[in-house]
């Protein structure tokens, strides 16, 4: 590993190269995180159990394992874990719409003959989106000589695909950017992340020719806001997800052990409630486990990666550390080598920093 890290820190850990890899840390346990083969053994977490609720209440059964996302039945039943999943899914109806603009670029990025009039008709409905666009656009990062003054010059100086991350990466900030303190996260930790995620989904898109670009590079951006639900009941049940994680489950495992539901799936639920596109909801839900995807396999595999590659920067791990397994059968399908990574995670941290001054000219 050659690339240096964001901030400055060089990675610590370097991508696995062959089978399939466990990347698990535990906050206490140092920055020198283990890589561990699935072939290990790991120590069994307990079968089945009561679980226990504030107050020392049995509040119900903790689920032997769940493998995969829980199906609509199961969150609605609401009764075999110590969340009350039909609540949590009453919670994400009630959720307000997605941001107006958002769901309209979106709408946009799906029509292969929408052009640069209708994508400025759905940015100017909003003063802010506006403002951010021209502010992004005239920051040195983007190099005009002449200070752009409406949304057409600024399209048509960097193009319709830049228009379109600046006012995802613009909305995903505004949902994303407060603290979770449940997982860990001060204020601004999920959302850079997010970010670093989104542009390693960018760089490996443009690596491997997937044509979806912004599709990509707004699953990359989206992909773990699942956790802005689950956040408050790690708040109150953190300890059992590491007692979990301790045991030897990743955290996503902990948390469909103890939750009975896991962020991702939590996130696509909400992308559902918005009316998202299909392709956005499978990257959403199957981030941790890309094979699960039918449709939209390489999207899946690639936003995994993408995650990956931001985890090995460091970049928002919270709670969860390297407690997360990552399958390396998305490099093979790519067929990229460890020193494509090592290319990718060096202008990952040359884009980060870039991204980072744009936005905050
Ligand atoms: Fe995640
Ligand atoms: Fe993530």
């Amino acid at each position: 590993m050659t690339a240096p890290a964001a901030g400055g820190r060089r990675p610590d850990h370097r991508p696995p190269d062959h089978g399939r890899t466990d990347h698990r840390r535990t906050e206490n346990r140092g920055p020198d995180p283990r890589i561990r083969s699935s072939e290990q053994k790991k120590r069994p977490a307990p079968a089945t159990g009561r679980a226990t609720g504030a107050g020392g209440r049995v509040v119900g059964t903790i689920p032997e394992s769940l493998p995969g996302p829980v199906s609509a039945a199961t969150l609605a039943a609401g009764s075999r874990t110590v969340l009350d999943q039909g609540a949590i899914l009453a919670r994400i109806k009630s959720l307000p719409p997605a941001p107006i603009v958002l769901t309209r670029v979106l709408s946009i990025m799906d029509d292969a003959t929408a052009g640069v009039r209708e994508l400025v008709s759905a940015i100017e409905l909003d003063p802010g989106v506006t403002a951010t666009v021209l502010k992004t656009c005239n920051s040195p990062v983007y190099g005009g000589t002449r200070q752009l003054a409406s949304l057409d010059e600024a399209a048509h100086r960097v193009g319709m695909r830049t228009i379109i991350q600046i006012v995802m990466m613009r909305e995903a900030q505004s949902i994303l950017e407060g603290e979770q303190s449940g997982y860990g996260f001060a204020a601004g930790d999920l959302w850079k992340h997010s970010m670093t995620v989104a542009l390693a989904a960018r760089l490996l898109a443009q690596r491997v020719g997937f044509a979806n670009v912004s599709g990509l590079f707004t699953g990359g951006l989206l992909h773990d806001m699942g956790k802005l639900v689950l956040d408050v009941h790690l708040k109150t049940s953190y300890q059992e997800v590491r007692d979990r994680v301790d045991d030897g489950s990743t955290f996503q495992e902990a948390e469909r052990e103890v939750f009975g539901v896991e962020h991702a799936e939590i996130g696509a639920r909400i992308a559902e409630h918005w009316a998202f596109p299909p392709s956005l909801v499978e990257m959403i839900r199957w981030h941790h486990q890309p094979d699960g995807s039918s449709d939209h396999l390489d999207a899946c595999c690639l936003v995994h990666l993408a995650d990956a590659l931001a985890h090995w920067l460091g970049v928002g791990l919270g709670r969860p550390g390297l407690a997360v397994r990552f399958e390396s059968s998305s490099v093979r399908r790519f067929g990229l080598g460890p020193e494509d990574l090592d290319r990718i995670l060096i202008e990952l941290v040359e884009k980060t920093q870039q991204t980072e001054q744009s936005l905050a000219a």
